[in-house]
């Protein structure tokens, strides 16, 4: 697998289909979708051809990066639009849904797109309502929504409040997130890390010699964007501080990237005082040449100089933080060749690690791949984890990070 494969696929990511109706509050579909995405779940829109009056599609397929649906014959390369788009859709969410809309899909009336891809689908149905308070509490609107919920169709309630129209009462549209985590709760999606700040370094740091020649490690930086991507996804709020690599970070981390160790480490102390779990797993440049020459060295001419690169020894991250972290928990990592779990937890020790998760490495082992088997160290115990793909090893380091956390 290349580097652009091991991003998810659109293919296994779950696929929302998101209908907007005709409201003012057609806007806030932007931000349900955002939400959305953030969790990792791939968003198409259908709208009506009302909703486009607020909203315009232009503005959902730049945000989604797929053709964004109106009409029943949009599409001339799908003459069955409203069929595919209703099998795609792990999840069917109206949000907002207007009373028409609703009296319609109650109805089985199908005269549009949206309808007729709800009455199309066998995905969930969702609907997130927002209208005037009287339409929200009319008897046909009620008699409506009772039809629909014996159907199964899931409600997310309109809140209370100051109406568009400027009446007060029952109609707004439910909070966005209340919306966003209902569909993830519908997905099986879990939000374990809402509220959680985590500081990921990845990625080798690069120590210049001269302005061609440097210092590095090995590292392709997917380890640690796998942690940063799984992290953001599970609701985390995200900083991940990145030496030069050649992978496409997560959408919704805040990307820091640095070239040298010292530039890392400095961001690392910047981003560790708000955070509450740091996992660092770049591999960082134990040594950098005392100078950089300001320019190329010369074989011949500055054979010397080549032939003895003064060396000083650069800042360890995992150990400043780890002196450093109070309650906060801090994971590193553990890159051996020999005597793997030993090393690994005179690391825990020495950097003050709540969990040290170790590999074995050597030629062609862990650097670039994929896969991984990896022990995780911790003060009393050791864990060894069976072979599994990096993203499943993000996911498991994040568990074991959280529960550590929970339990300081
Ligand atoms: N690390 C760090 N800063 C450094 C060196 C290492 O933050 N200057 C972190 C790595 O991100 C990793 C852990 O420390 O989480 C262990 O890295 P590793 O290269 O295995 O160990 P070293 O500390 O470099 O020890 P040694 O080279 O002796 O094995």
């Amino acid at each position: 697998m290349n580097e652009q494969t091991d991003q998810t696929a659109p293919s296994v990511r779950p696929t929302v289909l998101l209908g907007v109706t005709g409201c003012i509050a057609a806007y806030k579909s932007c931000e349900i979708l955002r939400g959305l995405q953030k969790a990792g779940v791939r968003v198409k829109v259908v709208m009506t051809e009302h909703a486009t009056e607020f909203v315009g599609p232009t503005t959902f397929r730049a945000l989604t990066h797929e053709p964004v649906a109106v009409g029943l014959f949009d599409d001339p390369s799908d003459p069955i639009h409203h069929i595919s788009l209703a099998q795609e859709a792990d999840v069917f969410l109206i949000a907002p849904c207007t009373a028409n809309v609703m009296a319609k899909i109650a109805n089985g009336i199908a005269d549009d797109l949206l309808t007729t891809t709800a009455l199309a689908t066998t995905a969930p149905l969702m609907i997130a309502p927002a209208m005037n308070v009287r339409m929200y509490e009319n008897v046909a609107t009620m008699a409506n929504r009772g039809k629909l919920e014996l159907r199964g169709v899931e409600f997310v309630d309109a809140g209370e409040g100051y109406l568009a129209c400027g009446d007060v009462g029952q109609g707004r549209l439910a909070d966005v997130q209340d919306i966003v985590n209902a569909v993830l709760a519908k997905l099986g999606i879990v939000q374990d890390l809402e509220g959680v700040r985590v500081l990921v370094t990845a990625g080798p740091t690069v120590e210049p010699i001269d302005p061609v020649r440097y210092l590095t490690n090995a590292s392709s930086g997917k380890m640690g964007y796998a942690v940063a991507e799984a992290a953001a996804r599970r609701g985390a709020e995200v900083t991940l501080v990145s030496g030069p690599v050649a992978i496409e970070p997560p959408a919704d981390a805040r990307i820091v990237r640095v070239t040298t160790a010292r530039e890392m480490m400095e961001a690392c102390e910047e981003a560790f005082h708000t955070a509450d779990i740091a996992i660092c797993a770049a591999a960082v440049s134990d040594m950098r040449p005392v100078e950089a020459a300001p320019s190329k060295l010369k074989k011949g001419a500055d054979d010397a100089l080549l032939a003895e690169i003064k060396l000083v020894e650069n800042p360890d991250i995992l150990a400043t933080l780890g002196a450093e972290k109070g309650k906060r928990t801090v994971v590193g990592f553990a890159a051996e060749t020999d005597d793997v779990v030993e090393n690994a937890r005179k690391k825990l020790e020495r950097k003050h690690a709540d969990l040290i998760v170790a590999n074995e490495v050597g030629y062609g082992k862990t650097f670039g791949k994929d896969d991984d088997t990896a022990v995780f160290v911790l003060p009393d115990e050791d864990v060894a984890l069976p072979t599994m793909t990096k993203r499943q090893l993000a996911e498991r380091i994040l568990d074991q990070a959280l529960a550590i956390h929970e339990r300081k």
